[in-house]
């Protein structure tokens, strides 16, 4: 039986209040296609007797698996070349040489999905900032889905998945055969401090951070929230540290604190100058 009315301001509710998602009117199809998969799988005879549940377990984990199936996933290694060779070329040999005395660097990448955005992270200062392994680095990646999560840590792909993105040679030199998948090596894996974070909620203790990949998720959100969230982003960012959105994403007309670095037309964000000496102040 189709959505009624009432059934979907209730599933749009629950997103926003649970993860901040804005789910747009006339979307009862995508609720649909989703929701019934969970609904079979959960055991529920229709999507209405998993709506009732939902109704009388407030806040139990069946919330979560809502949100999480009507969370969109899509990513890829390398996703927007432009934005990993401005990382290259620019960002990182920056951050590299403000860095030098101390040795020492964190990211984050929030919102990794299954993994592929922080591992091509992981492989691209591996490649080309040999001196690196030296030096005292944390990398961390985050995700609001339990599932995304799991798939991040473990690393697996599928042909398919290696197909889009990721160089042959990194392939070959980074990436064992496990019957049909391909598995990222340990050493790399490890490298990788994997977290469950809703970004609309409260973090956890972050080290200061000297770059932020942050990409195709403030698409989901309202624009107080986008607000809330650069604000949060703001505090964490080193002085000189580098923020990435995705594509179709800015910080204009949202946060002017920050300003866009010019360079191949990637997403990628500084604090304004009276911003860095409030940070390197403090
Ligand atoms: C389209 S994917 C982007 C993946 C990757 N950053 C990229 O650009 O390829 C969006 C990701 O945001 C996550 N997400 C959605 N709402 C979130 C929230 N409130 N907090 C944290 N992550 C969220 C989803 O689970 C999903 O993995």
């Amino acid at each position: 039986m189709a959505l009624t009315t009432v059934e979907f301001d209730y599933i749009r509710r629950l997103l926003r209040e649970h993860a901040a998602l804005v789910l747009e009117p006339g979307k009862e199809y995508l609720v649909e296609s989703r929701l019934y998969p969970l609904a079979r799988q959960e055991g529920f005879r229709s999507l209405q007797h998993l709506l009732e549940a939902l109704r009388t377990d407030q806040r139990g984990p069946l919330h979560r698996r809502v949100v999480e199936a009507m969370t969109i996933n899509e990513t890829s290694f390398f996703r927007d070349a432009r934005a990993f060779e401005l990382l290259k070329t620019v960002v990182m040999p920056d951050i590299v040489a403000k860095r030098v005395a101390e040795r020492c660097l964190n990211i984050w990448c929030a919102a990794c999905s299954s993994g592929q955005e922080v591992y091509s992270i992981a492989l691209l200062l591996r490649e080309h900032f040999a001196g690196l392994p030296a030096w005292n680095t944390c990398l961390i990646a985050s995700d609001i889905s339990p599932g995304m999560l799991t798939r991040a840590r473990e690393g697996r792909y599928t042909q398919l998945e290696v197909n889009r993105g990721l160089p042959a040679s990194f392939l070959v030199k980074y990436f064992q055969k496990r019957g049909e998948h391909w598995q990222i090596r340990e050493d790399v894996r490890r490298a990788v401090e994997f977290l469950d974070i809703n970004l609309a909620g409260p973090w956890p203790p972050f080290p200061n951070l000297d770059l932020i990949f942050m990409r195709n998720v403030l698409i989901y959100f309202d624009v107080e929230v986008k607000k809330y969230i650069l604000a949060k982003v703001r505090r964490l960012l080193r002085p000189n540290g580098y923020l990435f959105l995705g594509g179709s994403e800015t910080t204009l007309s949202l946060d002017n604190l920050f300003e866009p670095i010019s360079g191949g037309g990637a997403a990628c964000y500084q604090l304004r100058d009276c911003e860095k000496k409030r940070g390197a102040a403090s």
